[in-house]
């Protein structure tokens, strides 16, 4: 126990504490709480959606976090929210967590004192912030590696301004933390900060938060003042750097949030290249989702994936292309500026350029979709092409189809939807418009130009248009002079 080493005014509140602090220092410490504080306002977002709603890499601030302590196997999760109403644990509902509201807001100390009644003691609670989303995990495990301890994440800043400052003493123990707003000029300069990201035996936790006082200069409880308790305690007090600096980055406004969008799609383009990905430019990738590519995968510049992609093996995607929530076959290729939409794309397919796939297309192997076609809830079995200009919804296609440009299926009546089948070896003339429900049969051959509003026989040639006449002699009127 180092004693003298705290202030006289903790050291004497917790004397009586003392016997029973030891032995629980002892406690194995097996369960784990994460509690994540979320209720800040985010005042410098300018927004209505609350800070840690905002969105990186396509998920919630907050959503990284609970993510990344999920992986951690807690027994316990509690999300202290305030600002946005009930907005933040509806949009985080699928999580099994507790959310806590906390109001009004009196600082960070206040924020964790609200969670103690879902804590149990002999466990070790982890403290997080929901808008610093890029703490890795291998750097919360080496937090966890010293449960009996109060243990803090804390970096070396050539520019500490804004932090709050780790206080050591002359043996290099820490002592404290100072609030910028409450640090002498000395302290000021000190170099270390603390991220805000600390583990604490919980049986500690809730007697230190119980001590608080918020007189201090933002008049607020603050939960950095457990530091000096603790080793006014002698309870050690740890402390463990991050592995990256960019993993303890805060949003606070709309800059850093772009600046962490940025550090996220590095790593993640990094993590691709070194699997082996073809990235025509690293920096310009952006995936909002899960991104999962077989080898010899290239994707060129200027693309977009959201939600869960996956591409097979050998797969291309031409440049400016946008791909949400599909799976692409092997060897199959999307040329520049395909918009594809929870589609299904088998092997060896062709799609785009200027492609759109709705949510519902599913294309068998060798496909071909060309420039300015649009597919919805349609299936293409194999070796189908519909190359150019058509709009093909609520169909499905047989094996060796042909559909010509400029072809229809005229799916809606206004109120209901209507399938078209189109069953192999069809051969669909340019310019048709199917009117739907319709049916062409097996080896059917549409004339050009053709209106279909009647099933089509199979093996047929059926044509649904008027006569070409000539009137002979007819003269174009002439302009008067
Ligand atoms: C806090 C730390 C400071 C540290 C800095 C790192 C304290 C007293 N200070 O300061 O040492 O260097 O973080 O960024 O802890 N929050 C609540 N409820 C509250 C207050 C805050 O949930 O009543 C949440 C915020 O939403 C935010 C986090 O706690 O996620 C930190 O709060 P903030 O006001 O940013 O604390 P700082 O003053 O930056
Ligand atoms: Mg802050």
């Amino acid at each position: 126990m180092h004693r003298e080493s705290g202030s006289g005014r903790f050291f004497y509140m917790y004397y009586y504490f003392d016997d029973w602090l030891v032995k629980g220092a002892k406690l194995i410490m097996n369960a784990l709480n994460v509690v994540i504080l979320a209720a800040g306002k985010g005042t410098r977002m300018y927004s209505e959606t609350p800070k840690v709603l905002h969105s990186l890499a396509g998920r919630p601030l907050l959503q990284h976090v609970l993510d990344t302590a999920l992986g951690l196997s807690a027994s316990q999760l509690c999300v202290i929210y305030g600002h946005g109403g009930e907005a933040v644990p509806e949009m985080m509902a699928g999580y099994d967590a507790a959310f806590i509201l906390q109001e009004p807001q009196l600082g960070t100390g206040h924020a964790v004192q609200q969670a103690l009644p879902q804590l149990k003691d002999g466990s070790v609670t982890l403290v997080l912030y929901g808008d610093v989303p890029l703490l890795q995990i291998g750097t919360l495990k080496k937090m966890l590696d010293t449960p009996q301890a109060l243990t803090l994440l804390t970096v070396f800043l050539d520019n500490p301004s804004g932090y709050g400052r780790i206080l050591r003493d002359r043996s290099g123990r820490v002592s404290g933390i100072v609030e910028e707003k409450d640090a002498s000029t000395e302290q000021r300069a000190l170099r270390e900060v603390n991220t805000g990201i600390m583990s604490v035996p919980t049986h500690f936790l809730r007697h230190w938060l119980s001590a608080l006082r918020n007189e201090n200069a933002q008049g607020e409880y603050y939960l950095t003042d457990i530091v000096a308790m603790a080793a006014a305690q002698g309870v050690d007090v740890h402390t463990v750097h991050p592995s990256q600096e960019w993993e303890i980055l805060g949003v606070n406004n709309k800059m850093q949030l772009a600046e962490l969008e940025r550090i996220w799609q590095k790593n993640h383009a990094t993590e691709l290249l070194l699997k082996g990905v073809t990235l025509a430019d690293p920096a310009r990738l952006d995936v909002r989702g899960r991104l999962e590519c077989g080898r010899d995968v290239e994707i060129d510049v200027g693309c977009v994936f959201v939600g869960n992609v996956q591409l097979g093996d050998g797969v291309k995607i031409g440049a400016y292309s946008i791909i949400r929530n599909t799976c692409i076959g092997k060897h199959s290729r999307v040329e520049p500026y395909s918009h594809i939409d929870e589609a299904k794309i088998g092997s060896n397919c062709r799609i785009g350029p200027y492609a759109r796939l709705r949510p519902g297309s599913q294309l068998h192997t060798d496909v071909h979709i060309g420039n300015f076609v649009e597919v919805k809830n349609s299936e293409f079995s194999s070796s189908s092409k519909a190359n150019h200009l058509s709009y093909i919804g609520d169909a499905s296609v047989g094996t060796r189809v042909n559909i010509g440009a400029g072809t229809i299926t005229c799916n809606y009546d206004g109120v209901n939807k209507h399938r078209t089948i189109i069953e192999e070896d069809a051969f669909i003339g340019s310019n048709t418009q199917l009117v739907a429900p319709v049916k062409i049969g097996r080896g059917a051959t549409i004339g050009a130009g053709s209106t279909i509003t009647r099933d089509a026989p199979e093996g047929e040639l059926t044509l649904a248009r008027s006569r070409q006449t000539t009137l002979k002699g007819w003269r174009r009127p002439q302009k008067k002079k």
